[in-house]
Order: C-alpha cells, then structure tokens, then sequence
C-alpha cells in the first residue's frame, strides 16, 4: 500500500497557563494516532506550539513584571516538559510568536485584502478602560445582566440566565483589569467579510464533505442556517494597541487579533519543521492536484479568478514544489469542540480565500470531567500535568485510560479516579504484564534466555498444537484493532486487545509452566508454552504500542528486538532468540498516590495553574455563537480558571457561627476622601439606627466616592469598632476581590431597606 503523507496539529496551548489533564485528553489522542500512523510506515509529521498572543497574555506578563516574550519562553519550557513527560512527541513544537507564523499571516492577510477582497476596514464603538488606556476585550468587562441583573457578568455572556449581549448592553459596566468605569470609544477595526456569498457558498460545501464529524456537521449547519439565511457575521480580525500580537501590514497600530494568527501557527510550526528536515512544506499546504475526500472547492468553482493560486513565498517555501499539481497530503486538525467555530468555518474560509489547501478533516473531542464532574480547585481535581507527573504517577496509565474512554466522537469523557485505578490494576497490569511476569522467569533460568522453536509442527503435543490454533491472535484481529485505532476509536482497539490478553491468559492458565516446571522431562513442553506465551506478549505490545510507547520499548528491550512496527504483530520470534532478564515492566497503582494528588492540588493553588485567566475564553467566547455552542469547560474546567479563581472553600462552620455576624443592608449616605489616607474612603452609612455610622473602608482606589453616594451595600453591624488614625470605624463593608485587580464592593437587589438583616 502506497505510504500516505499526514500532517497532524493539536491545538495551541495558551502560553500563559500550565498544561492539565483536561489538554491532555487531546494531546494524547492525537499523539497515539498519530504514533499509529507512524508504526504503520506512514510518513506522519505531527506538530503543535504555544499560542502566544493576545490581551490575557500581555497583562499575565505585566501582572508578573516581566516581558511578554519571558513570559512566552518561560511557559514554551514548561509545556515542553509536560509534553515530554507524558511521552506526546510532536515532530516540532513551537510557537506563534515566530517569523514563520508573521509572514504567513501577512501573507494570508494580504491575499484575501488585495485578491479576494474579503478584509474590510470599519469603525466600532467599544469599551475604553481610561486607567489602563486599552480596549477591553469582551471578557474583560463585567457588570451586571440586562437580561436577569445577576451581577458581576463577562461582556459577553450571563453564567447566570445563559443571555448573550453585547458588552455595551450590561448595566453598570466595570472594566475586570482595573476596576474602572469604561468608556465607550470608536476605533477602526478590520474585518474578514465572512458574510460574503463567497465564504458560505464555500463553507456550505466544505462543511457537508465529510470534513467533519456527523455532530459537527450537524453544529455547522446550525451555525450557517438554511440556504436563503446568510447567518455568518464578518469576523473582527484586529485588535488596538496595546496589544501582544503581530501589526497588521500598512497599519500603524492595529494588531492581529489572536485567533487569526494561532491556526497560522500550525502552518509556522510546521514550516520550521520542514526548515529543519528538508519536508517539503508547498505539498501539504498548497490546493491539493486531486479532489480529497471528494472535494475541492476550489477547482469546483471552476479557479474563481478572484482567489489566488500560488505557493507561500517570503517564509521560505520549498523550491521544488510546482504550485499547480502537488502530491495528494493529508491535513488533520485535533481540536475540542469548543473551538470547532474557529476551525470549521474562519479557519478553512481563510486558506480558500487566500489560495491554500483547507483541512482534510477536523476530529473534534469533548470536554473531560473528573469524578463525573467539572474539574475544581477546590476538590483538588483541576489536576496539572505537572502535578500527576510530581506525583511519580505513571504518564502511561493515564494515557492507557483515556484511550480506553476515547471512541472518536465529541461525547465528553469522565475520569472516574477509583475506575482509574481498578482499570489499570485490572487491564494493564493484571491482563497484560502478569503474562510476561508468569513465562519470563522459566525462559530466563531454565533455558538460558533462549526462545524455542513454535512452529506448529514442531509443537510437543496436539493439546498445544489446537490450542496455538485457537489462542492466538489471527490476522483479521490485527486488522480490526488497525481499524479501530485508524477511526480513533481507541476503546474499541483496546477491547480487542484486552480480549486478546483475556485469551492469552486462557492459555497460560490451561497449560500452567509454573506445574509443568517441576515434573521431569516435559521441559520442551515448558519452553513452548512459555515461548508461546511470550510471543503472544509481544503481540499485545505491538498492538498496544501506540498507546504506551514508553513501555513498549522496555519490552523491545527485555524482548532484545529492534523497535516494533505494525507488521511486526504478524511475526513470531525466531527459535534461538535470546532475550534479556525480565525486570518488573510496571507496578500497580496504588490508590494512595491518586490520594496523595488531589490533596496536594487542593493544598497548593499556585498562581501559575490556577490564575491564568485569560483561557481560550477571554479571548474566544465573543466570537462564539452562543454559550450553549461552545461549551464553558473547554477542555476540562478551563472556564473555571479564566476568572480570578476562588481560594480554597474555607473549613466549615455551624449555623450558630454563622448567625454570629449580624450583616445589615446599609445605605451610603455619604462618601469622602480622608486627608493623608492612600487607600480609605470615609462612609457614612444608614442602617436604620438613630446615627449613621462612620466606617473607613479601603477602596479608595476603585471607587470615586461620588459614584457611591446612595448607593446601597451590605456591612458587618456588630464588629468590635476600631480606633483608627483618622477616626473610629463601626464596622466593615463587605467587598468582593480575587486574583485579578478590582475589588467590588456588593450590592442587595432592589427593593431591600437600610437595616435589613442578611442572613
Ligand atoms: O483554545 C485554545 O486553547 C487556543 N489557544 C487554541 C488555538 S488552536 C489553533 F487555532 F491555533
Ligand atoms: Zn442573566
């Protein structure tokens, strides 16, 4: 069969948030498959890199003072290591923040404004923050709901009553990096006309090709709507300074908004790649000389002189390539499905329109949940990367249980932490390792390290020689676990394998070494049973191979034989083979270190893996349809991060402690600076007592005291009074505050009278 040539991404990673198990359920996936592609003698370039663009990051770097390129560098480092330690083992991993993704994006850029004419310049109105002296992105602005008031609600979206808005339409908005009124401003921004007939005359095709995932089509065809409705909206591509992005060619300060430049990443990663190896980059990128998947729009359009044809050429690409009939490749996208919008439609109706080759397939997973529900802090499941890997745990049990969760279809997965441990013990441990612990030994002692010769007409007896019929792994189970592992169906492959063990197992137990060892002359029979057994343990390994790599090779060790590859599992062992000593090829996992970690996660909220606020959210969700169609827990809880995160939930208390704080509805009749004081405001608060209270409150740097002026808030009535510098103060305003800046002071909802008790 002719070698397939493949390309393979997984999603960038936002470089300013640490890697956990929720990324891994996509890393992992793309990487067995694609490690499956290889074994298969596929040439199969699997590249990724750090998303590192963007407002989140640039504050993240601010917050942090350091240069966003430190910080850049400082995250690439850790997510390698995450990477290498969970054996995800891209060809290259880079980052956007490269040469290559620039002037790709310029180019791309350039071709849908001067030959598709798909960019167009218009002015918006959007929020102003004057203390920082920056737009806001959506999900920087908070206030409260138009629809149901909840308070405290992103710009885009209500986590209360599930409304979508524009931020202009919340209600006492209040910018989430300063705490600051905003303003409104206009300012010109670019946009890539997405409603033009051209894109969804296109995306209408390309989304119905068998590009997708039924449940992805299906999404599509909700976003696109029927044929007479053009729902696509032109895509906002530009983003003012001060931002931590690429300028736009021929424009003086305007950036491009991240999400244009992240898929480019994978065409930069891919290209230091080629720069590195001699691959020739124009084959997987250029129109492709034959329709894939029976489609290219393209061409079907009959070669619309408006879209440019041609190779990418300032970044370097391949001489050799002639632009007109390149090789048939393959282009794979491994995403979650809450980021299908950016890959189903901007994403493809960008490389029409700019004359490149759109992707052969997107395969979309769902999100992850651990213990049946979204990863917490709290709960110590929001689990890092580092943090499973610091805990000494085994990177493959977690990939051997993901692939046994994974079926290539968006439904989410759960990580059932005692299911983690009964399956790994049971399967992988008490299945599969337990047949070479069981056979290695006699080979090793008894027979010098030497396999015997298993060919059925040299078996001793014709019990063994049925038996070798009826155990071992035909040929037909080789192809269908192929298959399985090819349509990402990797639950399905590991039934099968484990099936095999089960079997293998049978046989083991039928014709026990361990009894026939010490009855006299039937050491031949010993020796092919444990040769037998040990053969087959190699098949099972091969075939697991692409879901544990690093075990693999230990058995290629202990087996003494050159690297596995797929055909390999129809092969036995030649008679004479010597192998090495057996040494413990992995241990159970002891439900004590799953213990162990959530503890650890619960006790240590570090800011690095809980405050990387700005997740894929902060800067994608404006661009979503609606919350419903791009989930809030992209891969796994990420939406729990992306705000300041709780502290920890503090130990519990009885009712009678609570009852304790008398907190009153308080009315501020009166707000002032204090003379000589940086941070308090003097208020004077109505509680429905004879005298108002003064109390001193540090707010002074969020709140202009004449904004405050009848407002209504909520105090502690019965705290002892504190002497202060500049007076005594009679109790304490309650305020909000996280891990972000701003402090926000609270608010009952209307209609409650000064005095009233909270409880
Ligand atoms: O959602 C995210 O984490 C983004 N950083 C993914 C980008 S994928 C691609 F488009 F680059
Ligand atoms: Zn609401």
């Amino acid at each position: 069969m002719a070698t397939r040539k493949i390309l393979v991404t997984s999603a960038l990673p936002y470089a300013n948030g640490s890697i956990h198990l929720g990324h891994l359920v996509e890393y992992i996936q793309t990487d067995i498959w694609v490690r499956f592609q290889k074994m298969q003698g596929n040439e199969c370039h699997y590249v990724c890199a750090d998303d590192t663009h963007g407002t989140p990051i640039m504050l993240r770097a601010e917050k942090e003072g350091i240069t966003p390129e430190q910080l850049i560098d400082r995250v690439w480092h850790e997510h390698k290591a995450d990477f290498d330690g969970f054996h995800v083992e891209f060809d290259h991993y880079g980052s956007t923040n490269s040469d290559e993704t620039r002037e790709f994006a310029e180019q791309i850029y350039l071709r849908l404004r001067d030959d598709a004419r798909l960019i167009e310049k218009r002015s918006i109105e959007q929020f102003y923050d004057p203390v920082k002296q920056m737009f806001l992105p959506d999900r920087f602005i908070k206030g409260e709901c138009p629809k149901c008031h909840a308070k405290d609600q992103y710009g885009d979206n209500c986590e209360a009553c599930g409304a979508t808005y524009a931020p202009t339409e919340l209600i006492n908005p209040y910018s989430a990096v300063s705490g600051a009124q905003p303003e409104r401003r206009n300012s010109d921004h670019y946009f890539f006309k997405l409603s033009d007939p051209r894109c969804q005359e296109f995306l209408r095709k390309w989304t119905r090709s068998e590009t997708l995932q039924p449940e992805a089509a299906n999404k599509m065809q909700e976003w696109l709507g029927s044929e007479s409705e053009n729902k696509l909206s032109d895509w906002d591509i530009s983003r003012d300074a001060p931002y931590f992005g690429f300028s736009i060619p021929g424009t003086e300060d305007k950036y491009f908004y991240v999400w244009l430049d992240a898929p480019v990443g994978y065409m930069g990663s891919f290209k230091q790649l080629c720069n590195k190896t001699g691959i020739n980059f124009d084959e997987y990128w250029l129109p492709q000389s034959q329709p894939e998947s029976g489609m290219d729009a393209r061409r079907q359009e009959g070669g619309d002189a408006d879209i440019p044809v041609g190779r990418l050429g300032a970044a370097g690409a391949a001489d050799n390539a002639d632009a007109t009939s390149v090789a048939v490749t393959e282009l794979y996208h491994f995403i979650g499905k809450d980021i299908l919008y950016f890959h189903a439609l901007f994403w493809p109706a960008m490389l029409q329109h700019a004359g490149l080759r759109t992707p052969t397939k997107l395969f979309a997973h769902g999100f992850l949940t651990v213990n049946g529900e979204k990863m917490s802090k709290s709960r110590g499941t929001f689990i890092t990367a580092g943090s499973y890997l610091k805990q000494g745990l085994n990177p493959e049990y977690l990939r051997y249980y993901y692939a046994a969760k994974l079926n290539g279809t968006m439904e989410d997965l759960d990580l059932s932490l005692d299911d983690f441990v009964a399956k790994v013990n049971s399967d992988l441990i008490g299945k599969y390792i337990n047949i070479a612990s069981r056979c290695a030994g006699f080979i090793n002692k008894r027979f010098d390290g030497k396999l015997t010769n298993i060919h059925v007409d040299k078996l001793v007896s014709a019990q063994l020689q049925t038996d070798l019929g009826y155990y071992k792994l035909k040929p037909s189970h080789i192809t269908e676990v192929a298959d399985a592992y090819e349509k990402r169906d990797f639950s399905k492959a590991l039934r099968e394998i484990m099936a095999f063990a089960d079997s293998v197992n049978q046989f083991v137990d039928k014709h026990k070494p361990w009894a026939i060892a010490k009855e006299t002359g039937r050491e031949e029979e010993l020796h092919q049973v444990c040769t037998l057994a040990l053969n087959m343990f190699r098949q099972l390994t091969i075939l697991l191979k692409p879901v544990l790599p690093e075990l693999a090779n230990n058995v290629e060790t202990f087996l003494n034989t050159p690297p596995f590859t797929w055909e390999d599992a129809l092969t036995t062992l030649p008679a004479g083979h010597r192998i090495n000593e057996y040494k413990h090829l992995a241990t159970r996992l002891d439900p004590k270190l799953i213990e162990a970690m959530v503890t650890a996660n619960q006790e240590s909220l570090k800011p690095m893996t809980e405050s990387h606020s700005p997740t894929r959210h902060a800067e994608a969700q404006q661009h979503a349809p609606s919350p419903q169609s791009s989930p809030a827990s992209g891969r796994g809880g990420e939406r729990e991060s992306q705000s300041s995160i709780p502290a920890p939930i503090a130990e519990t208390i009885s009712i009678d402690d609570f009852s304790k704080v008398d907190l009153r509805v308080a009315k501020i009749v009166n707000a002032e600076h204090v003379e000589g004081a940086e941070k308090l405001l003097k208020l004077t608060l109505d509680i429905g007592e004879e005298q108002p209270r003064t109390v001193f409150a540090g707010i002074k740097s969020v709140y202009d005291p004449e904004k405050l002026k009848g407002r209504m808030t909520v105090m502690v009535a019965n705290l002892a009074p504190r002497k202060m510098k500049f007076g005594l103060s009679e109790g304490m305003v309650l305020a909000a505050s996280g891990d972000t800046p701003g402090l926000f002071i609270l608010s009952p909802d209307e209609g409650a009278q000064p005095g009233m008790r909270i409880k």
